[in-house]
């Protein structure tokens, strides 16, 4: 190998053609999965204080408008969060046909058939007390919350949706979930594990955007210790045994590593969760002035991409594809 002066790597980064040939990563739309919050209601557009340009949507025409929007722009897939009229303790409105992320599922099939949708299946959204569990007698029940996720995929695959995704980080959530889906014919609606999610407290926004915070207490006994990886290898593998088609790390920005240690340790397809919180960070110092929002938002979605994440959840997606598209 030459060094010095034979070598001189800024030979390639002389202009813009040879740094796009030599370029080791692709940002593209349809790497994208853009989440909405639907809630129940009609004409409700209403924008989540702590992340400016993000809304809960009502799955009519406004939603309608939204999806279409979001597939003109080639982003490949939506997730959607439910805002359910009423909650209680057994989340009924988590797996009831007319609740309204079972209606937006129909609706964007029809409106938008080229998008990929993607649900996401917890509980939190749906209790009364804000847990992710079905509480029996004052304990979170594990196995107890593992049917009523089986029923939640169920419904929300039988609606249309391709993808479901839990995020409950409950034991043998997959499992549950593809018995449930292969018992009800549904064999082709895939499963995208929240594998690996952390007690994070960047999902701050996220809480207020689904209105999903706990009553009491922290999530802490069910997600993972921010300071562990060896545990995330741990849950991929056994939600791969389970039976789980794609893997997800969230966060994205604090789990770079993370994503890096599934991404070599498995060959399922990755996905990584740019959250509520990361979004807000650079929306506030961009609001301000002191960040460059659209070069910032470019820069972390390539590094979400070459720690080895091949789909991105990300609320810079329509954003970020507007400016791909420019480029
Ligand atoms: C749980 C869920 C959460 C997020 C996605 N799914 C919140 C939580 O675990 O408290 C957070 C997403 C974000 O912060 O953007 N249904």
């Amino acid at each position: 190998m030459s060094a010095f002066p034979a070598t001189r790597l800024r030979r390639l980064r002389r202009t813009p053609a040879l740094r796009a040939l030599t370029r080791e990563t692709t940002l593209a739309a349809d790497h994208f999965i853009y989440p909405l919050f639907v809630t129940a209601g009609s004409d409700v557009r209403r924008e989540v204080p702590s992340m400016p340009g993000v809304f809960q949507l009502s799955a009519d025409g406004v939603l309608e408008r939204e999806v279409a929007e979001v597939a003109q722009l080639g982003i490949g897939a939506v997730i959607l969060f439910g805002l359910p009229a009423t909650k209680d303790g057994r989340a009924s409105q988590a797996f009831a046909d007319d609740a309204p992320v079972q209606r937006a599922i129909r609706l964007i099939k029809k409106a938008a058939p080229a998008l990929a949708v993607v649900t996401d299946v917890c509980l939190c959204e749906y209790t009364d007390h804000g847990h992710c569990e079905i509480i029996r007698k004052g304990v979170a029940d594990n196995d107890a919350t593992l049917e009523a996720l089986g029923m939640v995929a169920a419904s929300h695959a039988a609606a249309g949706a391709d993808i479901v995704a839990p995020s409950g980080m409950m034991d043998g959530m997959v499992r549950a979930i593809r018995a449930a889906l292969d018992t009800t014919g549904r064999t082709d609606v895939a499963i995208l594990s929240y594998a690996v999610k952390y007690a994070s407290a960047f999902y701050g926004p996220f809480r207020d955007a689904a209105e999903s915070p706990p009553a009491f207490g922290d999530r802490k006994s069910h997600q993972m210790d921010p300071a562990n990886v060896r545990e995330a290898l741990r849950e991929c593998e056994l939600d791969v045994g389970e039976g789980a088609d794609a893997l997800m790390v969230k966060p994205a920005l604090p789990y770079l590593d993370v994503v890096r240690a599934v991404r070599d340790a498995f060959p399922l397809p990755l996905a990584a969760y740019n959250v509520s919180g990361e979004y807000a960070m650079v929306k506030a110092a961009a609001a301000n002035g002191w960040l460059d929002e659209r070069a910032c938002v470019l820069e972390l979605l390539t590094g979400i991409r070459r720690a080895g994440a091949d789909m991105i959840l990300t609320y810079h997606a329509k954003d970020a594809a507007r400016w791909l598209a420019r480029a």
